[in-house]
């Protein structure tokens, strides 16, 4: 598989593909780590890894199209055909998608269709669930709301701060993002309807 991570932040779920692909256990080469944010440190890790990166100031664009165009030319350039949004907090348009159909993946820090948007931990807390968790799924074009790959649940208690949920929810994503673009890799993912289906492995 020859990915394109695209990365706002810490990057964390980037560098669990690259730990991952370095000790041979998943066949994903990544080709180029973009950002829309010059000092994420997701770039660092990309630049310590030796994967060319793409950064750019989204606001130094005339408009989302201008930005998604000019980062599709750099996705091509890089011969990655398969996208892996990690912590990318923009919204890919139209344009973007078409360019990639059925390539790009999600990771969400929730339960989807629970808690979608921006503050997903924090609102499962708050709502006080006992069971939380993170999915990774297609990316259509309504935000946290394609096709479901993957999921996995960690337990909250009442003792729990946010915190706790976060660090357990991140390594619980850490383990699904690479197994559904491991899935992806071997060719066993289809689509009926909006179900995902896992062929058995051919191994
Ligand atoms: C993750 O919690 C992911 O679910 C959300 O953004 C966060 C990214 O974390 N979409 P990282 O940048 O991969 O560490």
């Amino acid at each position: 598989l020859q990915l394109a991570v695209l990365a706002s932040g810490n990057g964390s779920n980037l560098q669990a593909v690259l730990d991952r692909a370095a000790q041979g256990v998943l066949d994903v080469e990544v080709r180029l780590v973009a950002s829309n944010k010059e000092d994420a440190c997701a770039l660092d890790r990309a630049r310590r890894a030796g994967i060319p990166v793409w950064a750019r100031n989204h606001g130094s664009f005339a408009g989302r199209e201008e930005f998604d165009a000019a980062l599709v030319d750099a996705i091509r350039a890089s011969g990655a055909d398969t996208i892996m949004l990690a912590g990318y907090m923009r919204l890919l348009t139209p344009y973007f998608l078409n360019a990639f159909p059925g390539r790009v993946l999600n990771v969400h820090p929730a339960l989807l269709p629970s808690f979608p948007g921006v503050r997903g931990v924090a609102d499962a807390v708050e709502y006080g669930v006992r069971v939380a968790g993170c999915t990774v799924h297609f990316v259509d074009e309504i935000m946290d709301h394609g096709p479901v790959i993957i999921q996995a649940a960690v337990p909250v208690s009442a003792c729990d701060s946010r915190d706790d949920v976060l660090q357990r929810v991140h390594a619980a994503e850490h383990r699904i993002y690479p197994q559904a673009l491991q899935w992806l890799a071997e060719g066993r993912l289809s689509l009926q309807g909006r179900v995902v289906h896992l062929a058995p492995s051919r191994r």
